[in-house]
């Protein structure tokens, strides 16, 4: 569920229709839903009510300041994987002792950052990384409180792109070399083992991959504290997928998943961390745009829009689906038409849909891309000196840009031409 409805025949933001933020900050650019981000929040919060537990937003989905305090204040946590990441959540208002640190190569820059500046824990992928981590804690006197992520070689079933619990893939160390690696981690002094972390993909539309691989975790509590270690954190990562059809996706609902959870982990006693980050902000944002041209091509029209890869590059590096709808709500009746829907920059990968049903459309009309509000603006670039678009932040009747569109001499002006020239 989500707060952009039509109303009186066209797309509203909660209270606020987007014609109106159309007008104030040009297309296209990103809106999101303070009710809907605060309201997939509590849907996991909720679901989970009853055992210890913290919900760290996956801030990679989408990590402007605005959204990270609006959830930050309804009680998240924050899931990192870079020192930017690190310093945007601080910088939002995130205290230490709520973020977790994960990701494949953390620095010994960033573990040291993170160390001075408190975390939750580090999730460890490595044994060399866990080494650095127990180097820099030394040096700064420190004890750095990890977890290490097991990689359960579970098929989760996703895009092969966002799949990450295969023992194929680059993430975790094998499950079945948990044993030497722990007592590993438990020899160094500058290292408190606290737990285990697992995450097994993006985009899971069934729970058979979690459920898989949480048993395996069980396992591994028990094995582990036998052999001495005090297991009692479990971070279980993200990934519980969205529709991104309205028609005909149902997956399944944070409150299923947090039965799972408790039905596979319940008995071990332990903290529950989970990292959702699409189902918190994907369905809570929008990237709006404008045709600039209806152009007649061989056996097919398409539909030029303002918006591009650059922008928004799950269509092209996914072949994702984002449903694609108008501004103004089409009067009923009117008859739809294919469009490929496409953006202006030279590559024919810069395509958002082809053969989309949509109703006839002028140049200068609005689109809106729904489920965007995830991996979208995050994921833009510059590409072809494309400025980022702004992105917009409503909260009932009110809105305000939370990052502004950079002008062509601020983009101009960060390179530097050599003396020689
Ligand atoms: N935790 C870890 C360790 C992760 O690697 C990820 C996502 C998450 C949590 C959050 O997963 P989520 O709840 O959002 O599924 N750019 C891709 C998705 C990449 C996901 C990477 N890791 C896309 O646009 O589909």
């Amino acid at each position: 569920m989500d707060h952009f409805l039509y109303r009186d025949g066209a797309l509203y933001a909660e209270d606020v229709p987007l014609t109106d933020i159309a007008a104030a900050v040009g297309t296209p650019f990103y809106v999101y839903s303070t009710a809907t981000l605060l309201r997939h929040f509590q849907l996991f919060d909720e679901a989970l009510e009853g055992t210890d537990h913290l919900v760290c937003y996956a801030m990679k989905a989408a990590s402007n300041q605005a959204i990270l305090r609006t959830l930050a204040q309804a009680g998240a946590g924050m899931d990192v994987v870079s020192m930017g990441e690190y310093l945007r959540a601080k910088a939002a208002g995130v205290p230490g002792e709520k973020i977790v640190f994960s990701g494949v190569g953390k620095t010994a820059e960033e573990i040291r950052v993170a160390l001075e500046g408190g975390v939750r824990q580090f999730n460890v992928e490595s044994e060399p990384e866990m080494e650095a981590i127990n180097a820099v804690a030394l040096s700064l006197g420190k004890v750095a409180p990890i977890t290490i992520r097991v990689n359960p070689d579970v098929d989760a079933k996703t895009h092969a792109k966002i799949a990450t619990g295969k023992s194929e893939n680059k993430f975790g160390i094998p499950i079945a070399r948990a044993s030497a690696v722990y007592a590993h981690a438990a020899a160094l002094p500058g290292l408190e083992v606290v737990g285990i972390d697992v995450h097994i993909g993006s985009q899971l539309t069934d729970l058979a991959p979690f459920e898989a691989a949480y048993r395996k975790v069980a396992d591994l509590t028990e094995r582990l504290r036998a052999e001495g270690h005090d297991i009692r954190r479990l971070d279980l990562g993200g990934g519980l997928g969205i529709p991104y059809t309205r028609s005909n996706e149902a997956p399944p609902l944070p409150l299923d998943y947090g039965a799972l959870i408790k039905r596979t982990l319940g008995h071990l006693g332990c903290e529950i961390e989970i990292e959702p980050g699409r189902l918190i902000a994907g369905n809570a944002g929008l990237m709006v745009s404008k045709v600039i041209y209806v152009k007649s091509g061989e056996g097919r029209d398409f539909l030029i829009l303002d918006g591009a890869m650059n922008d928004l590059i799950r269509p092209a590096m996914y072949d994702a689906h984002h449903d694609i709808v108008p501004v103004i709500e089409p009067v009923p009746g009117v008859e739809p038409q294919p469009y490929d829907i496409v953006g202006p920059v030279c590559e024919t990968g810069d395509t958002f849909a082809k053969g989309r049903l949509m109703p006839p459309l002028a140049a200068g009309d609005l689109v809106a891309f729904r489920s965007a509000g995830a991996y979208g603006a995050v994921m833009s670039s510059e590409y072809n000196t494309r400025p980022l678009i702004p992105e917009v932040l409503v909260n009932g009747d009110q809105f305000a840009v939370i990052r502004a569109r950079p002008s062509f001499d601020e983009i101009i002006n960060r390179d530097t031409i050599p003396s020689w020239l």
